[in-house]
């Protein structure tokens, strides 16, 4: 009788097994459907100008998916060829970054700009599937997506093949029931006036260069946002050693108490930023950020003076992950 019931049990677990097996198996391509922004592409040197700006300096492209062995002129903020290759060590496997230039066999020549847009704003590739959170677009104005891509199409193209993303078995499970694609946050701006505002501040540290994205805690395994904004401790592996390194995030509220800034003055937040990287494993992209401007740093200043203070204490910024 026991013997019985035990050959069903195993028999049922095996059911299961295939039957979850094959529902993940199932929901690796799932497509999504989400709008196709209109945005349009110049070749106004102003708008150009603004697209190299965006590009090289808050927006950091060249962080990720610079050219992966010209480490130290990433660590100046040079401009670099955007050929793609950094490979990303997560829990759900390795992720690794795509060529965004101009080449159509290994870049995005391929592609129109209305899928690109899309994929940056809605979180839905091209093909339908769906993009994982790790840039921070989802509300970029029209007028600052139309600067980027006019400027990326004005690239050199690169030839330069990328591996496909290679997932564990936690990656299949996670990407077949956690993964979403993640679109704005309330309206997105047609465009928005560059001046020192805390308005301008709010969308640079949201919505360009990712002060939010790196500064709030997050699931690694999901990216979703598990902390308080701003307030830090988001582990991160070091980008030249991953191995061996990591680093957090200090928090950068007003808190009186626990925040990294406290006591900094305008002055002293532009100074600190133009000197760039101090932790050699630091993986805050310190080189593209010196190539901003007084006017777009004060304003990220002045708005990081005005969000909710979180008492939050962060010991160490840097982790050796061999001690
Ligand atoms: C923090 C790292 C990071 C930064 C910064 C970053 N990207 Fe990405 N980007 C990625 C990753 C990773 C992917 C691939 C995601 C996936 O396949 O799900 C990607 C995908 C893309 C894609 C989709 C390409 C395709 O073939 O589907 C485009 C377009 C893109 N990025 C453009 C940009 C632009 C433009 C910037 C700067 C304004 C930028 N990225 C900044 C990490 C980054
Ligand atoms: C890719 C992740 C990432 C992004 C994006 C990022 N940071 Fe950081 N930041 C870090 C890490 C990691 C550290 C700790 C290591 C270090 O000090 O360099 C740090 C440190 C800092 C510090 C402390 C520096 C010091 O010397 O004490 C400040 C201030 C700061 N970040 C502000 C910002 C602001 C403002 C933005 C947006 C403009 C931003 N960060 C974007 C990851 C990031």
């Amino acid at each position: 009788m026991l013997k019985k019931i035990f050959k069903w049990l195993i028999v049922s677990l095996l059911i299961s097994i295939v039957v979850f097996a094959s529902v993940v198996a199932s929901r690796q391509n799932t497509t999504y459907d989400a709008p196709y922004p209109t945005i349009a592409i110049s070749t106004d040197s102003t708008v150009l100008k603004r697209g190299e700006y965006l590009v090289y300096g808050p927006g950091h492209c060249a962080d990720c998916h610079g050219k992966v062995d010209m480490i130290d002129a990433k660590e100046r903020g040079d401009i670099v060829p955007l050929e793609g290759g950094f490979t990303f060590i997560l829990p759900v496997g390795k992720v690794h970054t795509p060529n965004i230039t101009p080449d159509a066999e290994t870049g995005i020549g391929k592609y129109k700009t209305e899928e690109l847009a899309r994929a940056l704003r809605y979180g839905v590739k091209p093909d339908g599937t769906v993009l994982i959170d790790f840039m921070p677009f989802h509300n970029t104005s029209d007028e600052d997506l139309s600067a980027i891509f006019s400027y990326l199409k004005t690239m050199q193209p690169v030839k330069h093949k990328v591996p496909e993303h290679e997932w564990n078995i936690l990656g299949y499970i996670v990407k077949a029931f956690a993964i979403k694609p993640v679109g704005p946050d309330g309206e997105v701006l047609k465009a928005i006036q560059p001046d020192t505002s805390i308005a301008y501040g709010k969308y640079l540290a949201n919505s360009v260069a990712n002060c939010r994205g790196c500064h709030t805690n997050r699931d690694l395994k999901t990216g979703a946002f598990i902390g308080l904004d701003f307030a830090g401790g988001f582990q991160m592996e070091s980008p030249l050693d991953p191995a061996n390194y990591a680093c957090v995030t200090p928090n950068i509220t007003p808190d009186a108490e626990t925040g990294r800034m406290i006591g900094w003055t305008e002055e002293t937040f532009i100074t600190r930023f133009r000197a760039g990287k101090s932790i050699k494993h630091s993986a805050m992209p310190w080189g593209p950020f010196k190539r901003m401007s007084d006017n777009d740093l004060k304003a990220i200043y002045r708005y990081l003076q005005t969000v909710k203070p979180v008492k939050n204490k962060i010991d160490k910024t840097l982790i050796d992950l061999k001690s």
